[in-house]
């Protein structure tokens, strides 16, 4: 992977250009101007800016027809263009066109989450004999990070001169934010392939012991139209194995098969066959057959009405599958449409929920000197 000279005058481009605006960002103009072209496959549209510093959208094509476009405001993907069986184009993934709608917070719409992904119990966890206190932003829990987790950060972006359109993002990640200890360098790159995959790569590194789980919170409708339910998609999850939660969705710290119940995901199934045995929808972490280390599949979801699936691929040992539970009509994804319950879902690529205060799961900690490195790979294939 190489940088862009810094001669190069589309890097230069790239440097930003700090401000001294501060204020209500809500009322800060969206510059939705015309795209600048950095190099054959991206393009970066300015997007308005957010806590003094320039947010922008990038858009990666590949000859294939599909685009996934990005945003350096929480590492966002706000849409994901691909083909259909019928040689049409939709967007599979819930977002929208402007940064004042995802300032309105929405629940995560295609943000980077971190610094830890999914909840930690009670808000806090004990690490070489300290306890460390963190946001309570989920009633007594915390989740995805805290108040102001990784998807509310301007993140600063870079693209590489690599063959593929591909884009990093880094984020530093200050001791104490948020109540983690350590400052923590995170390295985020999405590559759009010919084979019509986002590739998503997370590194990262710590001067004090950590927790770290990051992932992207994406939410999918095959179908590219949030008027249809993803109940009726299909799905296979290799996992023999999920960690059952209690009322307020922290592990009990069991590993439970899956066999006989609802969970059972092993053959693809509807999404909608055992639904209504599932108090309040899935929204569970599945304990993967892959065991995490190396790039395996591990998911399809996938949707007969456009011929689209999805091929979930990761080097994670848990996936949350969440069936978008807590979805009310609230935001209007591009078109317009509401973003009614259940339709779209998410397959977080993780460790598990409160790994922190689970021995029994695989750790999170980061020490320093280590370095964190994690893969997914979403893959579209038409069939
Ligand atoms: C969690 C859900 C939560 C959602 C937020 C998912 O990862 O598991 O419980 O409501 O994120 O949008």
């Amino acid at each position: 992977m190489k940088k862009l000279n810094s001669t190069f005058p589309i890097a230069l481009s790239l440097i930003w250009a700090l401000t001294s605006c501060n204020g209500n960002n809500e009322d800060k103009k969206q510059d939705t101007g015309s795209p600048d072209t950095i190099k054959a496959g991206i393009s970066r549209t300015d997007w308005g800016e957010f806590d003094g510093k320039k947010v922008y959208l990038f858009r990666l094509t590949n000859t294939k027809g599909s685009e996934v476009k990005i945003s350096n405001y929480g590492g966002t993907v706000t849409s994901f263009v691909t083909g259909d069986r019928a040689g049409g184009k939709s967007d599979i993934i819930i977002g929208f066109d402007s940064l004042n709608n995802y300032l309105r917070k929405p629940p995560y719409f295609g943000a980077l989450i971190g610094r830890y992904g999914n909840r930690i119990g009670n808000a806090r966890f004990k690490l070489d004999g300290k306890e460390y206190k963190l946001a309570a932003n989920d009633g007594k829990n915390t989740l995805h990070g805290g108040l102001k987790g990784f998807d509310k950060v301007v993140w600063d972006a870079t693209v590489m001169n690599d063959s593929l359109p591909s884009l990093t993002l880094n984020y530093v990640s200050k001791d104490g934010e948020e109540g983690y200890p350590g400052n923590l360098k995170g390295t985020v790159q999405y590559t759009l392939t010919e084979d019509n995959e986002l590739k998503i790569e997370y590194n990262a590194e710590t001067d004090k012991a950590t927790p770290v789980n990051l992932t992207n919170h994406s939410y999918f409708n095959l179908t590219g139209d949030v008027n249809n339910t993803i109940l009726n998609h299909t799905l296979m999850i290799d996992a023999d194995n999920y960690t059952p939660v209690d009322g307020t969705l922290i592990p009990s710290g069991e590993i439970k098969t899956v066999k006989g119940t609802p969970f059972d995901f092993i053959t693809a199934k509807a999404i909608g066959k055992d639904f209504d045995s599932v108090k309040g929808g899935y929204d569970h972490n599945w304990v993967l057959n892959s065991k995490g280390g190396s790039l395996q599949k591990v998911a399809v979801l996938s949707d007969s009405l456009s011929g689209r699936s999805l091929e979930v691929y990761t080097t994670e040992p848990g996936l949350q599958f969440y069936t978008g539970n807590f979805l009310d009509g609230k935001f209007n994804n591009h078109d317009g449409k509401p973003i009614n319950l259940h339709t779209a879902l998410c397959l977080e690529t993780q460790h598990f929920p409160d790994s922190p205060n689970k021995p029994g799961f695989p750790s999170t900690i980061l020490k320093p000197g280590e370095k964190y490195h994690s893969e997914t790979v979403y893959k579209v294939v038409v069939n």
